[in-house]
């Protein structure tokens, strides 16, 4: 295990403290301990201060709603790299360049242990928010790492063992856009006209406070909220004027899977996805979009009529998880955002597409260690609980498969009952940890065809990615790329609610 000033102390904590954390309200800060400090030799070109803490915010009409929030403030660095999102429970956006050197002193003022993680980006592991760090309340812990991911959009958020679901859910979650000179060089919209939209579902009680699940069956099919909120706002409007916009898209709800569309049915263009731009647009009819994934669509309004209004919505598909709880029931039809045409340009927006976007190295069988022989990982439920190859959640364990080389790439094959027959099938979205993959294939057992029929083709599994969906019956065969930094990584289901009840692994890099 890495020292990096990492306090042995504060490991061993972890079973107890996991336990005590379970008595809600019960706070442990004390004395304020730095559990990993700043390093002397870390010349950072940006510093952030960065505080979990609780927060009210105005949601609804009448009382305001407390909630989890991160609050930042810029120490270091150029002035535009904090972004606030007004009005809501998210943390500010982090505007950050590729190559620049970052410290964030992270402040636990919640009354839980907490840790954040920077979902997306490629650090080392005592950089990565593994809940092997979480730290408790009251204390501190200094990151410092690299930028080294190409332009696109990532995001942070809380990722304690066990808590993780509650925690996001609390509001625990903010935005990071890398910017590169390869974007520079585009000129695609930017500005005013470069809008993050993060989609959520929540649930309020009458006095607008949150209300999340205790309920077991919830947990094991994922938590469904009945409003959907855009950047923690309800009935999301935004005016636009007749130009060209990038929309960056990301599904930050625990469980919700959403079919996103234009009301009237114009297709969509999509430029990027987890890991920054497509090599060359694609478009779709609808966008499939599970936890944690994103999607940048090149959004033109320069057609529409001022005053008009245009409807983004999730369109119906099947009921994969019979879901008893919500009002608003997995495959439901709804209204996620509206689009206003307020004004007209001063000047005619005269923006192209680029034809091409970016570069990106294909892989394939012959970069893998392993083309003869995938890395199988079968998701599957058993005694009531959900597990990858048979093995529940371990703090600090991988198995010998579990393990690879140092700047190996590898054959990684999800299989989601897709030979299997039998048993109870839920969508995945499984997500790594490191750096991004590529997806090579995908198999659907013809039993699930119906189910997976209806989101296929909102798939955009052309670029770099960090959480794939994978459907009742189907098996995703990726290449993974495990280079730069050795130690334990995780993969997991991104379904909140999945992996605190343990649908989480480590890849221990050699
Ligand atoms: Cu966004 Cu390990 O998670
Ligand atoms: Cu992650
Ligand atoms: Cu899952």
């Amino acid at each position: 295990m890495s020292d990096e000033g990492y306090s042995r102390r504060q490991f061993l904590g972890y079973t107890s403290a996991g336990l005590l954390s379970t008595f809600s309200g019960l706070s442990f800060a004390q004395q304020g301990s730095v559990v990993r400090s700043a390093t002397a030799d870390f010349n950072p070109d940006v510093e952030i201060n960065l505080t979990a803490k609780s927060a009210r915010v105005p949601i609804y009409e009448g009382p305001k709603t407390l909630v989890w929030k991160f609050r930042a403030e810029l120490l270091k660095g150029p002035s535009e790299t904090l972004k606030e999102v007004p009005d809501s429970y998210l943390g500010p956006v982090f505007n950050l360049k590729q190559g620049q050197r970052i410290r964030i002193h992270f402040n636990n003022r919640i009354p839980q242990r907490c840790i954040v993680h920077w979902h997306g980006l490629h650090v080392p592991q005592v950089m990565d928010g593994h809940p092997m760090y979480a730290i408790n309340s009251g204390d501190s812990y200094v990151y410092e790492f690299t930028v080294v991911n190409r332009a696109g959009m990532y995001w942070y958020h809380s990722h304690t063992h066990e808590l993780t679901a509650k925690q996001v859910y609390s509001g625990l979650a903010g935005l990071i856009i890398v910017s590169d000179d390869n974007e520079a060089q585009l000129n695609l919209p930017s500005g005013a006209k470069d809008l993050p939209i993060v989609i959520q579902d929540r649930s309020f009680t009458e006095d607008n406070k949150l209300r999340y699940t205790s309920h077991m069956r919830e947990h094991m099919m994922g938590f469904l909220g009945e409003e959907i909120l855009v950047n923690g706002r309800p009935d999301f409007e935004l005016p636009v004027s007749q130009g060209v916009y990038r929309l960056r898209l990301i599904n930050g709800s625990n469980s919700r899977i959403y079919k996103l569309a234009w009301d009237d049915r114009t297709p969509l263009t999509v430029i990027g996805t987890d890991g920054g731009l497509l090599e060359k647009p694609v478009t779709r009819n609808y966008i499939s979009l599970a936890p944690a994934e994103r999607v940048e669509i090149w959004a033109d309004f320069r057609d529409r009529e001022i005053g008009s209004i245009h409807s983004l919505v999730s369109l119906p598909f099947q009921n994969m998880r019979m879901h008893m709880g919500s009002s608003l029931p997995e495959g439901s039809e709804f209204s996620v955002m509206k689009v206003k045409v307020a004004k007209a340009e001063k000047i005619a927006d005269s923006r192209e597409l680029p034809v091409t976007l970016s570069k990106i190295n294909q892989l394939g069988l012959a970069d893998v260690v392993n083309p003869e022989q995938p890395m199988s990982i079968a998701l599957r439920m058993r005694r009531m609980n959900w597990w990858l190859n048979g093995e529940e959640f371990e703090m600090m364990e991988a198995t010998p498969s579990e393990r690879v080389a140092l700047d190996s790439h590898h054959l990684i094959q999800f299989d989601n009952g897709y030979q299997t027959r039998g048993g109870m099938r839920l969508p995945h979205p499984m997500h790594l940890h490191g750096q991004q993959f590529q997806i090579i294939k995908r198999e659907i057992n013809p039993n699930y065809q119906r189910s997976y029929g209806a989101l296929n083709e909102g798939f955009v599994d052309s670029g770099w990615k960090d959480t794939v969906l994978v459907m009742p019956g189907e098996r995703v065969t990726m290449v993974k790329p495990f280079e730069d930094f050795k130690g334990l990584f995780l993969y997991h289901c991104h379904n909140l609610e999945h992996e605190d009840m343990g649908m989480m692994r480590n890849f221990n890099v050699v």
